[in-house]
Parts: C-alpha cells; structure tokens; sequence
C-alpha cells in the first residue's frame, strides 16, 4: 500500500488563498507538514487563516498581500516566501477571477480583469517562481477548470483563459521537465466557493451540500499532485459525476 506522501520540509505558495479552494489548499497542504506563504487581496481573511494554520498544525504560515495583477507585488510574494521560508517547493497558481459572459456586450474592464488575473497574474508568479522550483526540484500546480477543456456557451473569455492556463501550464512543463520540475493542472467543474459571486450569486449559494465538488476536495487533488516524485500527475479532472449528461 502506498502511503500518503509527507510534505515534510517542503514550502509553498498558494495564490488566491484567502477563500475557497485555495484556502482549503493551504489547509491541506499545511497538514501534509508544508510550510505555506498564502497570497491573495484580503489581508484580514489571510491573517485568520494563517492563524488556523499555525494553531492546527505544526506549519508556518506567512502572510503576504498580494495583487496577482502587479508583476512587482508577485515578485515581491516570491522572494519574500524564499527568504522567510529558505527556499521554494510548490507554487499553486489559483487566484482566478470571472466576469460578465456575453462577449457582444462585455465592458473591456470585465475582460481586463479576467486576463490580467487569470493570464498575467499566473504568468508573473510562475516566472519568478521557477529559478526556486528548479532548484529545489519542485513542482507547479495551475488550477484551470472544465470551462478550459469543452466548449460551452457560458463566458467564453474566462473560458479561453483556463484554456491558456492548460496550454500554458503543459508547454512549461515541456520546457522544464529535464530540470526535474514537475507541472500539474487541476481542472474541476462547478465547487460550492465564493466564485460566480460577481454574479449575484456565489456557487456556495446556488448549490446545496453534496450536489457540487467541495473546495476540500480539490485541495485534496493538489495535495496529491505535490506528493508526487518522481513522476507527475499531468492533469487532474475532478468533474461533479452527471456533468457529462448536462450536453
Ligand atoms: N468554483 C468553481 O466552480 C471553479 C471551477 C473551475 C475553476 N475554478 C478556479 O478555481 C480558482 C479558485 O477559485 P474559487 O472557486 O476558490 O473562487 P473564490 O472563492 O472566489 O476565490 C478566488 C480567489 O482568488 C483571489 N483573487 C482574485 N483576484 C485576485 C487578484 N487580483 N490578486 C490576488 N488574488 C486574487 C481571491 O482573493 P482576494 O479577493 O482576497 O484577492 C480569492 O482568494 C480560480 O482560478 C477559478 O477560476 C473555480
């Protein structure tokens, strides 16, 4: 029987750690042993958890507030995790962001929004984080999404940019996999968090208990993938089980 790995020793950065599946992420990963840097927008909701963190288990947590959209605050996120932590293990590129759907009538600030943080903020963070990945032999997490695997009419632009993320995610991997650095997407399907918020409604609210993914369960799936060495999980698909008879 195979165990479930430690991650003893090992420091992270989780973005978009200051609610739903990145804060469930730094919990499972803090209780794996990781130690976690958690970055997001909200410092009050990252201080609350960083306390959870550190009365719960025996990791470190580190505050760091952070706009994925500001090349300078992610480089700033980085090296201030490498020079609290010693070093950089696992980078969990989740901050994410949805806006408007209509393409014929989307305001350029909705599409704005969703590019600089779905795009450029997992960009920016990537970039600085793999000069420590390579030197640590870590791994790389995208959380993208089912939006970036089929086609569906619902907002094509937040859909193309999970797509970005995929490509994004598996030609990086191309690039680094020689160095021993390990990439993982995570694309889930619908997952009771605070997303779709921006609509009125958040998917916490619009469904109940047991009908949608948990966010603790994709937090589960990163877990798994940042246990894994030497080989990968390429792509993690965790779908809510009658999503392929909604087509
Ligand atoms: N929930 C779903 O159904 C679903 C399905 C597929 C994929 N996803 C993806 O899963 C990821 C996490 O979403 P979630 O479901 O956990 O939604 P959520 O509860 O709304 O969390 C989104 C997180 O992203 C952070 N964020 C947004 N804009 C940011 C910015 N400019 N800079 C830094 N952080 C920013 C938010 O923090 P602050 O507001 O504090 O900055 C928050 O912590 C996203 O990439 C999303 O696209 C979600």
């Amino acid at each position: 029987m195979v165990e479930k790995a430690t991650l003893d020793g090992r420091t992270a950065i989780v973005t978009g750690a200051s609610s739903g599946i990145g804060q469930e992420t730094a919990h499972a990963l803090a209780d794996a042993g990781a130690d976690v840097a958690l970055a997001a927008r909200r410092r009050e909701r990252l201080e609350t958890l960083a306390d959870e963190v550190e009365s719960e288990t025996d990791a470190e947590a580190l505050v760091v507030p952070t706009n994925v959209r500001n090349e300078d605050e992610v480089e700033e996120l980085v090296e201030t995790t490498v020079a609290e932590f010693g070093g950089l293990d696992l980078l969990v590129n989740n901050a994410g962001t949805a806006a408007g759907s209509e393409v014929a009538s989307m305001a350029t600030e909705e599409y704005r929004t969703m590019m600089e943080v779905n795009v450029d903020g997992m960009f920016f963070a990537t970039r600085a984080a793999l000069p420590h990945l390579r030197e640590s032999g870590g791994t790389l997490i995208f959380v993208g999404s089912f939006a970036g695997k089929y086609p569906r009419p619902f907002n094509p632009v937040y859909a193309a940019s999970k797509w970005w993320t995929r490509g994004f995610a598996q030609s990086v991997s191309a690039q680094v996999g020689d160095d021993d650095v390990g990439v993982t997407v995570v694309n889930p399907s619908e997952v009771r968090t605070e997303f779709g918020s921006e609509y009125g409604e958040s998917f916490e609210e619009r469904f109940d208990e047991g009908e949608v993914t948990e966010p603790e369960e994709i937090a589960e799936a990163i877990r798994y993938a940042a246990g894994q060495s030497p080989s990968m999980a390429a792509e993690i698909d965790l779908y809510r089980r009658d999503k392929f008879t909604m087509f």
